[in-house]
Order: C-alpha cells, then sequence, then structure tokens
C-alpha cells in the first residue's frame, strides 16, 4: 500500500539475519552509507529485521559495532523481529543464509509476498566464488566479522547498483 504518490519510486529493502544483532543491520548501515554517499536518501527506505524474539531492543553486538566503526560505519538500529506486515511494507527482503530463507518463506502470506525474498548472496560478485551465503560471525572470532563486513560491502554495492543503474 502506497501512502503518498511518490512513495511508489521509493526503494524499499529489508535484511534479515537470525538475531538482527550482526549481520543485517551490518548490512543496513553499509546500505545507508552507499545511499547518503549519492545523496538519495529521500529515495530508499531501508530496515533490517531478525527471525529471532531474543535480542529486541538492542544494539548490535558490540565486536560488530567495533568491527563496523573502523570502516566507517556507525551501526544505531535497534533489533526488531520480522512482521507479516514487512512484506507489506518492502520491496525486497534479503535472508543472509539458507535457513533465513525458509523461515522467511514459511511466513510469507502470498505468493507476491514470497516473491519479494531474495538471498544476499545473489548480490556477491567479487568473493562469489567462495561464499553463496553470508556466514553466521556470533560463534567466530574478529576474522569472522572482517569476513561479513567484506561480504556486505562487496554485496551492497552491487545491490545500490543493481537497483539504481548507476
Ligand atoms: P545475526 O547473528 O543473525 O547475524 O544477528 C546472530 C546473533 C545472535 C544469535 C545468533 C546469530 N543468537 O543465537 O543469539
Amino acid at each position: 500500500m502506497n501512502r503518498n504518490p511518490h512513495d511508489k519510486a521509493k526503494k524499499k529493502v529489508l535484511f534479515v539475519c537470525l538475531g538482527n544483532i550482526c549481520r543485517s543491520p551490518a548490512a543496513e548501515g553499509i546500505l545507508r552509507a552507499i545511499v547518503a554517499g549519492h545523496g538519495d536518501e529521500a529515495r530508499w527506505e531501508i530496515d533490517s529485521a531478525g527471525i529471532g524474539d531474543w535480542h529486541i531492543g538492542q544494539l548490535p553486538d558490540q565486536r560488530m559495532r567495533v568491527h563496523a566503526r573502523r570502516r566507517g560505519y556507525d551501526l544505531t538500529h535497534h533489533a526488531r523481529q520480522v512482521r507479516e506486515s514487512d512484506f507489506d511494507r518492502f520491496d525486497l527482503i534479503i535472508g543472509m543464509d539458507s535457513a533465513n530463507i525458509e523461515d522467511l518463506r514459511s511466513l510469507a502470506p502470498t505468493p507476491e509476498a514470497m516473491a519479494k525474498i531474495k538471498p544476499m548472496a545473489h548480490w556477491l560478485r567479487t568473493i562469489a566464488t567462495r561464499y553463496d551465503y553470508i556466514p553466521d560471525p556470533y560463534y567466530e572470532g574478529a576474522e569472522g566479522f572482517e569476513l561479513v563486513l567484506d561480504l556486505l560491502q562487496d554485496a551492497c554495492a552491487n545491490l545500490y547498483a543493481d537497483l539504481t543503474g548507476r
């Protein structure tokens, strides 16, 4: 449902991971930075959410915030759980791994909603040969967080290019 006539031109993207404290808020922060770099904020709606409810209200994991900050990203999202109305509000609902995709499919209320679900790895280009999903860094060390940020920077740049033609 578009509440204002200019809304239709907006690109509305929701990133989803398991906890909404590592991968999806980082993807949100990275895409926001790319969009801001193009002065394009008014034309985008970007958010993130989790499959689970364990971390609702929390800022991203401290380790992810530290690693992201070093690359210039301030992650200020507060975790929330994905909800059925997200399938109306967003055009693209992007899961980080196959478990996220399966969980999203089981939540999708209609075939149209189902068609909005895509894997983040769809936009991986430079490191696509080694990864076909964004690995969960929660039980990993610093390298796991760095790897996730490398993958997300790659995918977000390609996602932005695909959706804008730039
Ligand atoms: P995320 O990482 O899905 O990238 O936010 C996780 C965060 C928390 C948990 C699992 C994954 N957890 O089990 O609490």
